[in-house]
């Protein structure tokens, strides 16, 4: 079936860690004006929209994801007036701007929870999630919190039990109350009239509970995760939206492809969602190589269960998971060759690509040496834990340093410089030594760089109507190193060819390919393998070609 056009499907999105990106003022942490000096840099990059993690106010408990005022910028960004400024800046340039919306929990210094946490009959109490614990007083549920220990937090105040799905710092809103709805709403509306370009809405797939009786029957996730009853609000969601000419796109933990469409379709209540199963492919505690058949099955079925029903989110990073080279390529021996071949692999699949950034110049995760150097709080207390289960602190630290999504919030490496020429103080996570190699301004000087290869991806993928709508056909699925994919539209035909390892692999074409001439438009290697029925191609050897005429 064909797709309609949507000037989202045609866009390339870039992804700010404001607190890592740029630091305009010299205190070691990012700012929004720092988002704005860059913006040049960013129309030369290509992208069309970025999607900015929160900026409003808050403790920082969670990185800015536990929110105390979600009209208020965190003064470490700067202000309201620069935001608007930023706002405009962008808009001149051509680039629009996406925010974060995490309205599945706030911060319990949000005066709502202040008010809610002060007596049973507050106004304010129903807005979060309370409940009496059990007759021997243990908490309501068993419920696991996903930064790990339980869900309910004891509050000696009021003898109550809250719920937080992340950390005790950050009370889950309910939902369930018409009142905070309301205010939610109101609030969002706000911003869309502000003229902002649309949401990323933060774990939104957690925003329905199922009764607290409830077992968890296959993921310990399952009572808060998708669950049945989360359409109205969403729906609700999404009529809002539909007010707007915006772009949305959902965090969906736990929404499988078969349900995406719900999701995801004309009438769904987002225009896209990032979905999980191709990236947790990695994150395995003692992670071995990539297991290239599994990464494709998790891939194509995406792209097959939305092909004419909805439309993908493609990414192979972002603020919660370590660096894609590091963690599907190889950043020593083929870093250059494994970032480019990452990169093209995904970017021509069908949807809208998002680069994270620093993923445009293969920037790699951190050696750690001590878990002083980690910040994230999940992988602190993941780090502690593992201690307390027997391992060594050698152990921990090298699981927990693959693992941490620190690993992607190291300041963005623009030069050699000290502080990789992020800030001329000393940055609030360790700078990665090896922005003396990998930087922006190296790379924006060397035709062959993984930021010009970006450059390349992105105008190939801007020009060609096909490369965006057109339809996915996977071929070869079964083989145990390389990607091939197919996209089609009217007579127009391009075709992938992605080696996904460090050692050259044979490809034998079925004939719907080997009976046509392919001429390379784009690829890591010159000279690129040109297609016969049967090649071998280089350890990470990229190509994308279009198609001719028959042999
Ligand atoms: C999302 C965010 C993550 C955050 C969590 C809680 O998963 O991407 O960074 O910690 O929600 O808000
Ligand atoms: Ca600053």
């Amino acid at each position: 079936m064909e797709q309609t056009n949507a000037w989202w499907k045609e866009a390339v999105g870039y992804q700010i860690y404001p607190r890592s990106f740029y630091d305009s003022n010299n205190d070691g942490i990012g700012d929004l004006n720092g988002i704005r000096e860059k913006l040049p840099y960013l129309v030369d990059l290509g992208i069309d929209f970025i999607w900015i993690n929160p900026i409003y106010a808050s403790p920082n408990v969670d990185n800015g994801y536990d929110i105390s005022d979600y009209e208020a910028i965190l003064d470490e960004f700067g202000t309201m007036e620069e935001f608007d400024l930023l706002l405009e800046e962008a808009h001149a340039h051509g680039i629009k701007i996406i925010m974060d919306l995490v309205i599945n929990h706030s911060s319990d210094q949000h005066e709502w929870f202040i008010e809610s946490k002060k007596s049973l009959d507050n106004p304010y109490r129903d807005y979060y999630i309370w409940a009496d614990g059990t007759p021997d007083n243990q908490p309501p549920s068993k419920w696991e919190s996903i930064f790990g220990g339980s869900i309910w937090a004891y509050d000696e105040e009021t003898q109550q039990y809250y719920m937080h799905v992340f950390a005790k710092e950050q009370p889950d809103l309910n939902w369930e109350n018409e009142a905070l709805k309301n205010e939610v709403f109101a609030m969002i509306k706000r911003w869309l009239d502000k003229g902002i370009d649309g949401f990323r809405l933060d774990a939104i797939s957690h925003i329905k509970k199922a009764p607290y009786q409830t077992k968890p029957a296959n993921h310990p996730f399952d009572p808060f995760m998708n669950v049945p009853g989360i359409e109205t609000h969403l729906e609700d969601l999404r009529d809002l939206f539909n007010q707007y000419d915006i772009m949305t796109v959902g965090e969906a933990s736990g929404v499988s492809a078969t349900q995406a469409p719900k999701w995801v379709g004309e009438d769904g209540y987002f225009n896209m969602i990032f979905e999980f199963d191709h990236i947790s492919l990695w994150n395995k505690e003692e992670t071995g190589n990539l297991d290239v058949v599994q990464l494709k099955h998790a891939l194509a079925t995406w792209q097959l269960a939305l092909d004419g029903q909805g439309w993908n989110a493609l990414y192979m990073e972002n603020h919660d998971v370590p660096r894609s080279v590091s963690a599907f390529g190889n950043d020593t021996d083929y870093w250059q060759e494994s970032a480019k071949a990452i990169a093209l692999m995904y970017f021509f699949l069908q949807g809208t690509p998002f680069i994270y950034q620093g993923q445009e110049i293969g920037m790699t995760n951190y050696p750690y040496t001590s878990i002083d150097e980690i910040d994230a709080v999940d992988s602190r207390a993941f780090y502690f834990r593992l201690l307390e289960e027997g391992r060594t602190n050698e152990e921990a630290l090298r699981i927990v340093g693959k693992t941490t999504r620190d690993n992607s919030r190291t300041p963005m490496q623009w030069t050699a410089d000290k502080h990789a020429g992020f800030s001329k103080q000393k940055p609030w996570l360790l700078t990665n030594p090896n922005a003396v190699e990998i930087n922006v301004d190296r790379q924006k000087d060397e035709a062959e760089s993984i930021l010009n290869f970006y450059k390349k991806l992105i105008a190939v993928r801007k020009n060609s109507d096909t490369l965006i709508y057109g339809s996915f056909t996977h071929y070869l699925a079964k083989h145990p190193q390389v990607f091939v994919y197919e996209r089609s539209l009217a007579d127009e035909h391009y075709l992938v060819v992605v080696n996904l390892t460090e050692t050259p692999a044979v490809v034998e074409f079925p004939e719907e390919i080997s009976t046509y001439h392919w001429t390379p438009i784009l690829g890591n290697q010159t000279p690129g393998t040109s297609i016969e029925k049967i090649i071998t191609l280089n350890p990470y050897e990229a190509q994308l070609f279009a198609r001719g005429v028959a042999r």
